[in-house]
């Protein structure tokens, strides 16, 4: 058995208090609102694997691609000695690189907010890769992190396209803070989905099977368990559209019918007009002009650039300056 370490750095009852928050600010107002962070309950997080899954839904397979194909550039060009992973969930695409970084890497921080995802992910790698030290982080990496002392050089890797699920000043802070954990030699891998044609953009966000609309109308039961509100999924209608100005899908979910949803925890009444919609998620599409100039922005330089053979999908290295 390798060493397993678990740090929790989420007081108990933030979760719980955040999202209040969220539906007390995202649906009094107008357009209404809720952070997609909402959708990843046990059922959420299903769903999610389920959609990597879908034919439509390209980003998971376009990144594997890359990353199968990149690894062993990316562990010369980093020699890194320590692997940080914000949102790792269930590291699965991680272990291609994980592989390719090892002998040389010494540790793996997986940050996420799951203590689940966290534990699971660490039984499966510490058994492929012995002796790799896992010092799994349970924690918010959107609210500042202290990393543990592990040593340099420093891969921290933000993939599968979460950059994206940010609003543009949330991802402006993103990456400042990102920087803020790199030191000189150090960098960042991040995984970032490309801006294409709208109707391959858009099944992949309103899949055949209906996947995405049962994931998107899963925020609804959370809302219920966490805070007992009564809406009924039958209710909304789920909705993919491409914003070509902002170069992002928005998902929302739409009344069918005049409604009011109760919130009897936080003593509220959403009235909904038939049509109205609420946005849950934006997914933005990125362009390497756009990122290089984000990145530049946050005090960090984009030194490689990488996409799989059908330019769909691309990871981006950079280093701080
Ligand atoms: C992989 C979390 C970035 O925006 O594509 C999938 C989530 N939403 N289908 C994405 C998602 C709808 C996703 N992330």
């Amino acid at each position: 058995m390798s060493p397993f370490l678990l740090t929790r750095t989420l007081p108990d009852g933030t979760t719980g208090a955040d999202l209040r928050a969220d539906v007390l600010n995202g649906l009094t107002r107008t357009p209404k609102e809720l952070p997609p962070k909402w959708f990843y309950d046990a059922r959420g997080s299903e769903l999610f694997e389920e959609i990597t899954r879908l034919p439509e839904y390209y980003p998971t397979r376009a990144e594997r691609e890359i990353l199968v194909a990149r690894a062993a550039e990316i562990a010369a060009a980093t020699g890194a000695r320590t692997l940080v992973e914000l949102g790792s969930g269930s590291s699965e695409k991680t272990r291609h690189l994980l592989r390719a970084l090892r002998p040389g890497l010494v540790d793996y921080v997986p940050v996420d907010v799951s203590e689940s995802a966290l534990t699971g992910a660490a039984e499966a790698l510490t058994e492929e890769l012995p002796g790799l030290r896992v010092h799994a982080l349970v924690a918010d990496f959107t609210r500042g992190l202290a990393l543990p002392g592990t040593p340099g050089p420093r891969l921290v890797a933000f993939l599968g396209g979460t950059l994206g699920n940010l609003l543009p000043r949330q991802r402006e802070v993103f990456l400042r803070s990102a920087r803020s954990l790199l030191e000189p030699g150090d960098a960042l891998l991040l995984g970032t989905d490309l801006v294409k044609d709208e109707a391959t953009l858009v099944a992949a966000y309103d899949d055949a099977a209906g996947v995405t609309a049962e994931f998107n109308k899963n925020v609804l039961a959370v809302l219920a368990r966490e805070l007992g509100a009564d809406a009924d999924p039958e209710d909304f209608e789920h909705v993919a559209v491409w914003d070509r100005d902002n170069e992002w899908i928005e998902m929302r979910l739409r009344a069918r019918r005049d409604l009011t949803v109760r919130f009897p925890a936080l003593g509220l009444s959403v009235p909904f007009a038939a049509g109205e919609e609420m946005r849950t998620e934006v997914s933005a599409k990125f362009r390497q002009e756009g990122i290089a100039a984000e990145l530049a922005a946050a005090g960090l330089a984009l030194s490689r650039w990488w996409t799989d053979e059908q330019g769909r999908f691309a990871l981006s290295l950079a280093t701080a300056v």
